[in-house]
């Protein structure tokens, strides 16, 4: 899956012959799973259509700093727009529109939003041979790269004058592959190694019934969605339930009850970096579960529990480098009980959510969680989807991984 699924961009066209290509491009973005929007300057509107890219993109392709053929005074929100985007392409970006990027004018709507995104900018130059050769076109790509703006590097070929040289745009591929390449390298949690544990345990009372509870997976599989998503390695291993695995590139383990876990999770824990215990682990099982299924002979049934063992506990004794997260889910002096498992699991932090919080814990979209960290810090998070609260939980883990 390519690093831009899901991702959202934001592409500039400006009027050069090579902004027939961009139709090319936005079906590549598309493709790879992106969300894009489009903007073309009104020069731009001469090599090729709103319509085009409207309908490649999906979305409404803007030109201007007002709606189309609007009376009533609606304009396009460039701030918006530009706080919209994961990251912002200029391509083609002609002489004239990289000069005006480099001295901050904002005389047409593709630069006022230019000047407005906050994240970040690519740009692929495309113009005649002494045009890029120029030492005032220079010195724009210097200021744009100094700026942190990246350039895909133009190549060389036949021109649209007739000459040949440098100064062609990137083919929409390659465009493609570099900024795939770029944000890969790029990626925060590169290199590193995450376990994540997920969902219930089912422990085995006979062939057909089993102890649970009501975890359905989705925080940790979010978990390991978010960790994948920032360049890490990720072993998710997860009891039962009916998540599909968010990313090919993640590695599932499915097991069933504790012990399986605690055997896939201590067989994997020593090469990884970060352990993250998600999973509601059944802390008892049947001492002997079964073979046959148990009839209803009897008024009662007394079913003999013993302790699993405790798989966020072992980690925490066998841990060396690795950063180790552990989740409490409580229902009464939350905040003691957390700090308690802190403590006794050797965690670098524990997430606390409580089943007292509309929104938190467990089956549900939402969930609302307290990070305790060992030093005494605690953070607090509103009501938030599980994609974001594991967005949170993973960025707390990258600024851990970089102090
Ligand atoms: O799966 P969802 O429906 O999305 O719900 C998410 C969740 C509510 C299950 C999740 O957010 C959560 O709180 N998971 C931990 C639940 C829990 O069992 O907490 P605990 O307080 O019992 O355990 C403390 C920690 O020790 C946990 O990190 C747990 O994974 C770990 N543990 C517990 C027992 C055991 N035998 N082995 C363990 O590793």
């Amino acid at each position: 899956m390519s690093v831009l699924s899901g991702r959202k961009i934001l592409l500039g066209v400006t009027g050069g012959i090579a902004a027939y290509k961009t139709a090319f491009l936005v079906r590549l973005f598309i493709k790879a799973g992106a969300q894009v929007k489009v903007i073309l300057t009104p020069a731009a509107k001469a090599f090729v259509t709103p319509l085009t890219l409207s309908t490649l993109s999906k979305n409404e392709v803007f030109s201007s700093f007002t709606k189309d053929d609007d009376e009533n005074g609606l304009w396009n929100n460039h701030v918006e727009l530009g706080l919209w985007a994961d990251l912002m392409l200029v391509a083609p970006a002609t002489a004239n529109t990289l000069s005006k990027m480099a001295t901050g004018n904002s005389d047409n709507f593709l630069l006022a939003t230019y000047l407005s995104a906050k994240c970040p900018v690519y740009f692929a130059p495309a113009m005649d041979l002494d045009m890029f050769k120029h030492p005032s076109t220079k010195e724009n790509f210097n200021t744009l790269i100094s700026f942190g703006n990246v350039m895909i590097p133009a190549t060389s070929g036949e021109l649209a004058s007739g000459l040949s040289g440098a100064g062609r745009m990137a083919e929409p591929e390659d465009i493609l592959r570099f900024i795939e390449d770029d944000i890969a390298e790029k990626l925060p949690l590169k290199n590193k190694k995450i376990l994540i544990t997920a969902g219930p345990t089912y422990e085995a009372i006979d062939p057909v019934r089993f102890i649970g509870n009501h975890s359905s997976g989705k925080m940790g599989f979010e978990l390991a969605a978010e960790a994948y998503a920032a360049g890490a390695e990720v072993i998710l291993i997860s009891g039962p339930t009916h998540l599909e695995n968010p990313n090919d590139g993640i590695k599932l383990i499915r097991v069933q009850s504790a012990q399986e876990m605690y055997d896939a999770t201590l067989e994997n824990f020593d090469d990884m970096d970060v352990a993250i215990a998600s999973a509601a682990v059944s802390d008892y099982r049947p001492k002997q579960a079964a073979s046959q299924k148990i009839k209803k002979n009897n008024e009662n049934l007394q079913l003999e529990l013993v302790r699993n063992p405790d798989i966020l506990a072992t980690l925490g004794t066998k841990k060396k480098h690795q950063i180790l997260v552990g989740f409490a889910l409580e229902t009464q002096n939350e905040e003691e009980n957390a700090l308690g498992k802190l403590e006794q699991k050797n965690l670098d932090f524990i997430v606390l959510n409580s089943l007292n919080d509309t929104g938190a814990g467990f089956r549900s979209e939402t969930n609302k969680i307290k990070i305790l960290y060992k030093d005494g810090r605690q953070k607090t998070f509103g009501v938030k989807s599980k994609k974001e609260v594991a967005r949170d939980i993973i960025e707390e883990i990258n600024l851990l991984l970089h102090e």
